[in-house]
């Protein structure tokens, strides 16, 4: 499964770059009004902190000859650039299009199988279906992620499964279940998949017995 950053923070996505496990960052308008930054100044400086990974950035406009006009100048801004589209019906259409140019697109506020359906038909390169804003109202996000990818599966479209508005780590596992292709997370929630207490417990348990066994790997090496 590949793992997307969900951020607009440049420092963010160059420390999950550094650990060299980061496919690609998602952005949304309300990250990028929060970065208090230019749109293709954020985009661009992501780009090159994460090179070949896949960069998501949003249109917002609602209408189809709106929204083809910003994928063409959002996507004409770097050769990572995935094109971020809401599903709704212009969006759909554009997605279409888009496809037809070759313009890679991520379908957004995706939240049922039959969204993801329409999503996969026109073409879209990333199905981004959203679950913690699901499980916020009582409902089962991860129902629709499930689904989804078995509707990938047995028909054979293209389109990854992109599970999004991950809130913990009980998500990703969750994603990893259902055979999700791709989970983006807050740094938060991806800082937090190293974390295990019998890790920590275990690793200290053996630097205690060599340091008291007096070993040394370098043997006859000057300590400095
Ligand atoms: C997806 O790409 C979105 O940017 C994001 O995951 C939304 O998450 P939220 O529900 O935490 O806003």
């Amino acid at each position: 499964m590949k793992l997307f950053l969900d951020t607009g923070d440049i420092a963010e996505v160059e420390k999950a770059a550094e650990w060299g496990v980061l496919d690609g960052v998602t952005t949304n308008p309300t990250l990028i009004a929060k970065t208090g930054r230019g749109f293709r100044e954020t985009v661009l400086d992501i780009c090159r902190a994460v090179p070949n990974g896949a960069i998501s950035a949003e249109v917002v406009a609602t209408d189809y000859e709106g929204i083809l006009r910003e994928a063409q100048e959002i996507s004409s801004w770097h050769p990572q650039v995935v094109v971020k589209v809401p599903l709704i019906r212009d969006g759909v259409r554009a997605v279409s299009e888009l496809a037809s140019r070759g313009i890679r697109t991520n379908v957004t506020l995706v939240f049922s199988v039959t969204q993801a359906l329409m999503a996969a038909k026109a073409g879209a390169t990333f199905i981004s279906n959203f679950v913690g804003r699901v499980d916020d109202i009582s409902g089962e996000g991860m129902v629709a992620v499930a689904e989804s990818v078995q509707m990938i599966e047995t028909y054979g479209f293209d389109s990854e499964v992109l599970v999004a508005s991950i809130r913990h780590p009980q998500h990703v596992v969750d994603a990893i279940r259902a055979g999700a292709h791709i989970s983006t997370m807050p740094f938060s929630v991806m800082n937090a998949l190293f974390n295990h207490p019998l890790t920590d417990i275990g690793l200290k348990r053996f630097l205690d017995d060599w340091n008291a066994a007096g070993l040394e790997i370098f043997e006859g090496a000057l300590k400095t």
